[in-house]
């Protein structure tokens, strides 16, 4: 076994070489062509972002008292994604590190919330669309609640208002919607949602982690979105991520809450051990100030201005580049996106193999599995830095999709779901021992090309999917 640490340290330069080294087999974020997971704010803002980072690097940010500089910035940023939200003076929030950490908070408040104001309750569940982020479900995992997931009108992928009023009970203590699903980037019906949920005294988070603060900008900008946010009495949390469309380094969100009453049950205060107090309203205690100076930073130099710019392109590729993909025949996105994420999907060739093909050229999609009446198919989440590529993407795809139409597929993908079909409800042992020799798996490595692990896995049950990828990671 090798690991990072030798006997003997290593010259600075070479450990820089090293590590340059390691990429090597790295998707290239520079290219414009990552169409997921990456929001680069341009070279400028970087830099800044990069020197706001390193300089706060050093501190940490469970020390208020000691670096009150670092409260500070946080209370800034707080104030600032609050008032995109149209929150009033009562909401209040924390940064925390990412769209999962806010989601756990959200959740873990609403627990302990109903443990106190609902006793009653001895079966806590969470009521949330199908399309609702996978963290809401971790958080269930880890604080033992239910879940009930809904369905979703497949006409627009927006949480279907018949299938979530029925799902909300007596013992739901939060329910969500998402503003907009990463998936297919659409907006739930968040309004007659919270005004549901309200009826039931039931509290109401809205998932804006993706899209909180684009959404914000867009209507600001005189878009006319359906309201999502705290103008609804409804809503009594939100998250939103600022190193997603926030355009900030990672790790940076934000939780907030409707008032001090509720985020007084996300608090977690601790004087009863040898060691020092802990006062944490998030999950992390120790913390690199880092994310919260960058955050700062990029929000100020940025300010309402650049963000209407970036958004205001972005838009504007989007729309060109979906009416290009429109136009091909075999693709289409599907559902009604409201924003620069969407979704591409095919009933006539398999989109892994367009997936692998495109990754040939270079570009970065997402694929997602069949799940909840979602066919298979490819997401995009389109940033500034894919902006002057969308063109080449649109021409890209067009000639692979008529590639695969006109040579015929690689994969029999109708082959391949009868075999799945067949061992779908059988043991792991068996499941793997039948599939592996149609994915071309060997050892512990991924496939270069993807396409029938991906249509496997697309067509086995959600609950046996997740079993194998947890075998498969744990065994590497
Ligand atoms: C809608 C939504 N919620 C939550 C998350 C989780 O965010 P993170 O990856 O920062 O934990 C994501 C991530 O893409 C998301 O799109």
């Amino acid at each position: 076994m090798e690991g990072a640490m030798l006997e003997k340290g290593v010259s600075r330069e070479r450990v820089v070489e090293e590590l340059i080294d390691s990429t090597g087999k790295d998707v290239d974020w520079r290219t414009g062509r990552v169409l997921t997971g990456l929001y680069d704010p341009g070279e400028d803002a970087h830099d800044l972002a990069v020197e706001a980072y390193t300089r706060f690097l050093p501190q940490n940010a469970l020390y208020v008292n000691m670096y009150p500089s670092i409260g500070n910035l946080e209370k800034d940023v707080v104030t600032s994604i609050a008032e995109l939200l149209r929150a009033d003076d009562e909401v209040v929030g924390n940064m925390t590190s990412g769209g999962t950490e806010s989601i756990l908070m959200a959740v873990k408040t609403a627990r302990d919330w109903a443990r106190e104001n609902k006793p009653q309750i001895t079966e806590p569940e969470m009521v949330l669309p199908v399309s609702a982020h996978p963290a809401f479900l971790k958080a269930a995992h880890y604080f033992d609640l239910s879940i009930k997931q809904t369905d979703l009108d497949l006409s627009n992928y927006r949480a279907d208002l018949t299938s979530y009023r029925e799902a909300l009970s007596d013992n739901t203590i939060i329910a969500v919607g998402s503003a907009p699903n990463f998936s297919h980037g659409s907006i739930d019906p968040i309004k007659e949602m919270a005004a549901l949920a309200a009826e039931k005294d039931i509290l109401f988070h809205v998932d804006g982690c993706v899209g909180g603060i684009y959404l914000s900008i867009m209507r600001r900008m005189g878009d006319k979105l359906p309201d999502f946010d705290f103008s609804l009495p409804g809503v009594t949390s939100i998250s939103a991520d600022l190193h997603k469309y926030g355009y900030t380094p990672k790790n940076a969100s934000v939780i907030l809450y409707r008032n001090r009453d509720l985020r007084k049950y996300a608090w977690f205060v601790c004087s009863s051990t040898t060691e020092y107090v802990v006062i944490n309203p998030t999950t992390q205690s120790s913390r690199t100030g880092g994310p919260i100076a960058a955050a700062w930073a990029i929000l100020r130099y940025l300010g309402e201005e650049g963000f209407q710019n970036i958004v205001s392109k972005s838009q504007d590729a989007t729309n060109k580049v979906i009416s290009g993909i429109r136009e091909i025949e075999g693709i289409d996105v599907i559902g009604k996106p409201d924003m620069c994420m969407f979704t591409l999907a095919s009933d006539e060739i398999n989109v892994f193999e367009v997936d692998d093909e495109m990754k040939m050229r270079g570009w970065q999609m997402i694929p997602q599995f069949a799940c909840g009446g979602s066919p298979p198919n490819l997401h995009i989440s389109l940033t500034q830095a894919n902006v002057p590529h969308a063109e080449q993407f649109v021409k890209d795809l067009k000639a692979v999709v008529e590639t695969l139409r006109s040579k015929g597929s690689a994969v029999n993908t109708a082959e391949l779901y009868a075999v799945v079909d067949e061992v779908a409800e059988e043991p792991l042992e068996v499941i793997m021992a039948t599939l592996i020799p149609h994915i071309g798996l060997s050892g512990m490595d991924l496939p270069e090309k993807m396409a029938p692990l991906n249509t496997v896995l697309s067509r086995l049950p959600a609950r046996k999917r997740d079993q194998l990828l947890t075998f498969f990671f744990n065994m590497k």
